[in-house]
């Protein structure tokens, strides 16, 4: 595959069929996981699949209740204006994604395999993340949906004795990554364009270009 169109088409592609992920593919995608870079290439990261029903029926439970934690306090004032003025375009955006997250939540013991990424010595964990981002291309280039999630980090501890995590070795929890092939179809990801969030010297300087539009399938 392209490298661009994996770029532009890599989207959280929560609604995915429980048919598993063969082996060989969820080895492509771990050594491409693991050949990104780290801080002083210090490597200080695992990476814990899921495919076990009972661990997954285990951690299901844990993950709603984190994700209505996640939408009772950090995106309540935007759920609230969603419900407010549901016509509006942001508010539209924000319902589909509410309700995508929420399939997610309501089917987490469906997906095949799930991606449990830790980071050691790194609390920003900014050496983990071009790894998981990585595993989530190379998915991506094999026809595999993928999902980022945090909410886990509410249930921490219990997640961590459910996955056998040492607790007294430094490790932080830094993700997880739901993988599943998906019902729908890629799409570019819509998003605020780059020369409204990009500066070029000094902080608020017009970057001296404009992209109304995605460069990728159409653009140069
Ligand atoms: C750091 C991070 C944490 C995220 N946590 C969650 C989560 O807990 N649950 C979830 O359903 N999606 C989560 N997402 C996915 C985002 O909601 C998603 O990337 C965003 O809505 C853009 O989706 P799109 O690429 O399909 O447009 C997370 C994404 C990132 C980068």
């Amino acid at each position: 595959m392209d490298i661009r169109e994996a770029l532009y088409t890599t989207r959280a592609m929560r609604r995915v069929k429980p048919d598993p992920i063969p082996q060989d593919v969820q080895k492509r995608i771990l050594d491409a996981a693991i050949r990104a870079p780290s801080g002083g290439n210090t490597q200080g990261w695992r990476f814990l699949f899921v495919d076990s029903p009972e661990i997954k029926a285990k951690l299901g439970p844990l993950y709603r209740d984190g994700l209505g934690t996640v939408f009772g306090s950090i995106y309540k004032d935007r759920h609230d204006a969603a419900q407010a003025d549901p016509e509006a375009e942001e508010s539209k955006q924000f319902m589909k994604m509410y309700k995508s997250a929420m399939w997610l939540a309501d089917n987490f013991e469906s997906y095949p395999l799930l991606l449990f990424a830790f980071c050691q010595g790194d609390p920003t964990g900014a050496s983990l993340f071009p790894g998981v981002w990585s595993a989530m291309l190379a998915a991506r280039a094999e026809g595999v949906g993928t999902a980022m999630t945090s909410v886990m980090l509410f249930h921490q501890k219990e997640m961590f004795e459910i996955l056998g995590v040492p607790q007294d070795e430094g490790w932080s929890f830094g993700c997880t990554i739901t993988f599943g092939y998906p019902t729908g179809r890629w799409g570019v990801a819509p998003r605020t364009p780059a020369h409204e969030v990009a500066f070029r010297n000094q902080w608020g300087e017009d970057i001296g270009f404009e992209i109304p539009e995605p460069l990728w399938p159409d653009g140069k």
